[in-house]
């Protein structure tokens, strides 16, 4: 008999535990600085809006329905539907995106441990800007302390994931949500305070359309073409669809893994308005706390994956009682990386053990010890390190003269499985379960809604998310010519 959370409670917060982590809190105030502002949170909440929420409706419905890991439920839901069983491939692709995802992910988290220690040791009191970036530097500079956090923290992963989902990560989820969100409000409340908050608000929420359609170099500069006009570009377009499938956990079978284990009776359309408002609450809210020290300090918004980790500790480092907050916030934040990061490993864990016999502590080992190795790439791609001429460049030559499209491997793995292949997978997700699934099958697990719900997921379905996901792809493709 397959395990079932021990109530909708326990799915709720085990789904809102594997949505909300660094892409809260770490990756949407980077991206959203790097990439503008406030047309850039405008996109993302469409996205959030037309594409994750009916994505994820069709990934609780479809794992439940399926009651598998997302390789055996796709095998078992084509064979009913009377298709080719090649669509289990999206659970094959799932796996290694979740696999790569957290390959950096747990380096990231790593650094959060790190600072949880930093902070307690009360190193960052009365720090200046410059003080902070060195700490930043002295960190992200030695490959072996990063390999010692991300062992760590793989490892914590390993354990949680191994002792099985129900003993560990309910409870943890469960008193660490609400934490991290009074924690954060506390931080906007200080943020308020700092002098920058209207700037900040002005950044975040006034649409600036120039800044994210068209391209500019690491000084915010516009770049121009021969004929100087500026360059067009649908990379933050990308960033921001591929962002709403990485903060809601979309795209990659880690809700529809949550999904199998939900009961019959539940109803998920309750169940995804919970989790998708909580997540995008939570990153405004990080938002809020992050930009207006940004501009009240003088920092560059656009600092890229390290701005959490200069700017926050300015602020614990002036504020009362800041040793003892900056810790604590931290250690949450870690909680909300481990809740995301046994998500990211549990679909591929699942599968060793229904389809290869193997058992759970074997499986968690041997994915964890694989993902282990595939974070070095990240490692060994951070700022600061030279290894070799691991730096690789992706894009045309324009960009590359004007020296912005300058990717390092751990931004290559970023944005090829955030925001190509979690938008592709969500993609034949909704395909899937709008055009191939018989009505009744998705019927069925509609039951137990508002009658509009049914009707209303079903256009969205079949023609919005699909229609908006392969808008932005095409346009890539024209763009870039690939
Ligand atoms: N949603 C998680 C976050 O925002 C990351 C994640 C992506 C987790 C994909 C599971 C699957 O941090």
């Amino acid at each position: 008999m397959k395990h079932e959370w021990s109530s909708r409670l326990t799915f709720i917060l085990a789904a809102v535990g594997s949505a909300v982590g660094l892409g809260n809190i770490w990756k949407f105030p980077y991206i959203t600085g790097e990439y503008g502002g406030g047309v850039f949170i405008f996109a993302y909440l469409i996205c959030i809006c037309l594409i994750g929420l009916p994505i994820m409706l069709s990934e609780i419905a479809l794992g439940r329905r399926g009651k598998q890991s997302p390789v055996n439920t796709m095998l078992q839901l084509s064979q009913e539907a009377g298709a080719p069983t090649a669509w289990s491939l999206l659970g094959w692709s799932g796996m290694a995106a979740g696999c790569l995802i957290l390959s950096y992910y747990s380096v990231i988290a790593g650094e959060v441990m790190a600072y949880s220690f930093r902070a307690s040791s009360g190193i960052f009191n009365h720090q200046t800007v410059d003080g902070v970036k060195g700490i930043l530097t002295s960190l992200e500079s030695e490959p072996e302390k990063l390999l010692a956090w991300h062992t760590l923290f793989m490892a914590l992963t390993i354990l949680s994931v191994a002792r099985g989902v129900k003993g560990g990560i309910e409870k943890t989820v469960s008193f660490l949500m609400p934490a991290l969100f009074v924690l954060l409000l506390l931080l906007v409340g200080f943020a308020m305070n700092s002098g920058g908050f209207e700037q900040a608000i002005d950044f975040m929420f006034t649409p600036d359309i120039d800044k994210f359609f068209y391209a500019r170099n690491e000084m915010g500069e516009y770049l121009m073409d021969a004929e100087n006009e500026k360059i067009f570009t649908w990379v933050p377009m990308m960033v921001a669809m591929g962002h709403a499938f990485f903060t809601l956990s979309l795209g990659m079978g880690a809700i529809m893994m949550y999904g199998s284990y939900l009961n019959r009776h539940v109803s998920i359309g309750q169940m995804t308005l919970i989790i998708v408002v909580l997540d995008t609450v939570v990153a405004l809210l990080a938002g809020l706390a992050i930009f207006p020290l940004v501009f009240a300090n003088g920092l560059n918004p656009a600092a890229g994956p390290g701005l959490i980790f200069e700017t926050l500790p300015l602020a614990f480092g002036s504020m009362a009682g800041g040793t003892f907050i900056g810790t604590l916030f931290f250690v949450l934040l870690f909680f909300a990386a481990l809740s995301s990061a046994i998500s990211l490993i549990e679909p591929t864990v699942a599968w060793l053990i229904e389809s290869k016999g193997i058992r759970r502590i074997k499986a968690t080992v041997m994915t964890g010890v694989a993902v282990w190795f595939i974070g070095l790439a990240t490692i060994f791609s951070m700022k600061g390190v030279t290894f070799g001429d691991i730096i690789i460049d992706v894009v045309g030559d324009v960009e590359l003269e004007a020296g912005i499209f300058k990717y390092n491997l751990f931004q290559v793995i970023d944005f090829f499985t955030a925001s190509i292949m979690l938008p592709l997978g969500g993609f034949f997700i909704a395909i899937f379960a709008g055009w191939i699934m018989h009505r009744d099958s998705t019927e069925r697990e509609f039951s137990f809604q508002n009658r509009y719900v049914y009707p209303a997921w079903y256009i969205m379905v079949r023609y919005v998310s699909p229609f908006l996901v392969f808008m932005v792809f095409l346009n890539i493709i024209g763009i870039f010519n690939f």
